[in-house]
């Protein structure tokens, strides 16, 4: 691997995020604290770079159903999924700290069945915080997971497994009473004991809302500026993205380009007899290679 180790860089737990906001809310100095940064991973390769390159959490999302195994929405992808990309990241996490996505369905039975799949994403998976979707409704919820040792990230605002409710993915929270709720919603899902929570898709003047009452960290995506922090999908970000990719989704790189450009210089290549070149192949020592001439003679 390429990236430049961060060695002696501290490992980011649970109650350093919390202290980000702490810091914020502080009031001796006026000390800006550092905005938490949070990226989408679900395989090895990619994890580890971003967690060489300082990125503070790794959210295994579950838009891994959308941009790597191309469903339409994330409702397909089951908890048994999760847990493959979950190992994954968690062999290549070693500074971040690493937040699995409860799948749709997997915390919609019964309290019993999703306390029971979230200590699965801890145990098999070696996730150390999970992702529910949802405010108000998901109080106790959250209380049990937090009861049984798991710390939780909220989500509210556009929740992608809402589609079919919401009937699209639109930005959420554009009436006041929308907004009213949505700052309901944020402030259950603090009460309840999450320590941080995603806003997701919603007006910037909101969000700076939310982030100004909570005294858990927010983390927005198309939530503007004034969050605590900053999330994004990893396919958006370097440019892998192949359906629709939202304004607030910068891209940093174009890895699509770069990889089209790269299959067709080896398909040009190997097709006019330039790759593999007698530098890139191995070579018979010399007696056997004379050996092999004599006895086909
Ligand atoms: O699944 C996901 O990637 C997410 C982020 C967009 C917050 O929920």
């Amino acid at each position: 691997m390429s990236a430049t180790p961060l060695s002696g860089s501290p490992k980011v737990t649970v109650p350093e995020i919390l202290s980000r906001k702490n810091l914020r809310n502080g009031s001796s100095e006026a000390k800006e604290p550092r905005k938490i940064t949070c990226l989408t991973a679900y395989d090895y390769p990619s994890a580890r770079l971003l967690d060489e390159a300082g990125v503070d959490i790794l959210l295994v999302g579950d838009s891994l159903a959308m941009v790597a195994l191309g469903y339409e929405s994330t409702l397909p992808v089951t908890i048994d999924e999760m847990l493959v990309y979950v190992r994954a990241v968690r062999r290549a996490a070693k500074h971040a700290l690493l937040v699995a996505d409860m799948p749709y369905g997997s915390y919609h039975v019964s309290l019993e069945e999703s306390v029971r799949n979230a200590i699965r994403l801890v145990k098999e998976g070696g996730a150390e915080a999970v992702k529910i979707e949802g405010g108000e409704r998901r109080m106790e919820l959250i209380a049990r997971l937090v009861d049984a040792e798991i710390p939780v990230m909220g989500h509210v605002g556009l929740t992608p497994q809402s589609v079919n409710a919401m009937g699209g993915f639109h930005v959420q929270g554009k009436t006041a009473d929308a907004a009213r709720q949505l700052e309901r919603d944020a402030r259950a899902v603090e009460a309840a004991g999450a320590f941080s929570i995603v806003l997701e898709s919603m007006p910037r003047e909101l969000a700076a809302r939310i982030t100004q009452s909570l005294r858990i960290p927010t983390i927005g995506i198309g939530a503007g500026p004034d969050c605590d922090g900053q999330v994004l999908v990893f396919h958006d970000l370097v440019g892998l993205t192949m359906g629709h990719r939202p304004k607030f989704a910068r891209r940093y790189a174009d890895l699509a380009s770069e990889i089209a450009r790269a299959a067709s210089d080896y398909c040009a290549d190997v097709r006019e007899g330039r790759f593999p070149s007698d530098a890139e192949s191995y070579h018979s020592p010399a007696e056997v290679r004379d050996e092999i001439v004599k006895s086909t003679k």
